[in-house]
């Protein structure tokens, strides 16, 4: 492994974080990371946090921890981010919940403004990913979801994947899943240079067409077209003016732009105001119990 989390603390071994986010035990998700995890060649600890465990609010839209760096909302926000940070290495496994991952990863992704207060110890750690589904071919957008998380966690995404599986431990029954788990872990350590996904800009295999041959990458945003060839498809997509992460310095000016957010906000606020008071004590309220 390339990187530490803390160059000035000198390691035995690297420390693997295994973020599982199924509430099952023993379940897919938890499996595939503890092979993968077997599979490394390097010497490591393998932490585990089961992140549906922990109590991660939703975002309040406050813009506040982008001023002052870290989040005030009183939750394991900051638990969870300090083993994020002191893992020289990441993998991520998510069951599929309704063609997308489970909840509690797109709960902490929600708090991502909270990751650019440690974009330093963040960016470029290498990592891998996994979506889990019970049925073939019915994964829906789980790993896309997977891999947005950690895109705006600023990871290095090495290698992801697909991976079938019901019951806790039918994951282990198809041949194939245990050579691709093997992949994961030569990936992560660098012995193998996973082939890219389609999109040029960032490795994304997810689009949106926008025309007959206009397309958005769904992991970059960015735009360009699609056309059929003798060998297949080409992608040809181009990076636009506003990125979010394709590098250290677009995503640092991508936190500069929505800290001017709260400006834009002041200096609007009493145009947008003058549209939005009448519909202030519009309808009934239904309140939790
Ligand atoms: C609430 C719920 C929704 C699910 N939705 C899907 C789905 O949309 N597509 C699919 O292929 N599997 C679906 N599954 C199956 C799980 O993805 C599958 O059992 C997986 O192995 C669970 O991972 P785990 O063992 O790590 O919890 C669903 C399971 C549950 C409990």
């Amino acid at each position: 492994m390339s990187q530490e989390a803390n160059p000035k603390e000198k390691k035995e071994r690297m420390s693997l974080l295994g973020l599982v986010c199924s509430t099952r035990r023993l379940g897919n998700s938890e499996l595939l990371i503890k092979e993968v995890s077997s599979r490394l060649t390097t010497p490591h600890q393998l932490n585990l946090l089961r992140l549906p465990q922990f109590d991660i609010r939703p975002c309040k839209a406050c813009y506040a921890c982008l001023e002052e760096g870290r989040c005030r909302q009183e939750d394991d926000l900051a638990t969870v981010l300090d083993a994020l940070c002191q893992a020289d290495a990441l993998i991520v496994a998510t069951p599929t919940y309704f063609l997308g991952p489970q909840a509690s990863l797109k709960t902490l992704l929600d708090r991502g403004l909270s990751f650019y207060g440690r974009a330093d110890t963040l960016w470029g750690k290498p990592a891998v990913g996994a979506a889990v589904a019970g049925i073939p071919g019915k994964e829906g957008y789980a790993k896309l979801g997977m891999e947005s998380f950690l895109k705006f966690l600023l990871a290095e995404i090495r290698a992801s994947g697909v991976f079938y599986g019901a019951l806790p431990g039918e994951i282990f029954q198809e041949e194939d899943n245990l050579n691709r788990m093997e992949e994961l872990a030569a990936a992560l350590e660098g012995r193998r240079s996973e082939p890219s996904g389609f999109c040029p800009v960032c490795g994304g295999d997810t689009f949106r067409f926008l025309s007959s041959s206009r397309i958005r990458c769904m992991l970059c945003s960015n735009e360009g077209e699609a056309e059929g060839t003798a060998n297949g498809i080409s992608i040809d997509v181009r990076p636009e003016e506003h990125q979010m992460f394709t590098n250290q310095k677009t995503a640092l000016d991508h936190a500069d732009w929505l800290r001017g957010m709260k400006d834009r906000f002041r200096a609007k606020k009493r145009e947008l105001l003058s549209l939005t008071g009448e519909y202030k004590d519009m309808g009934n309220w239904i309140q939790p119990e």
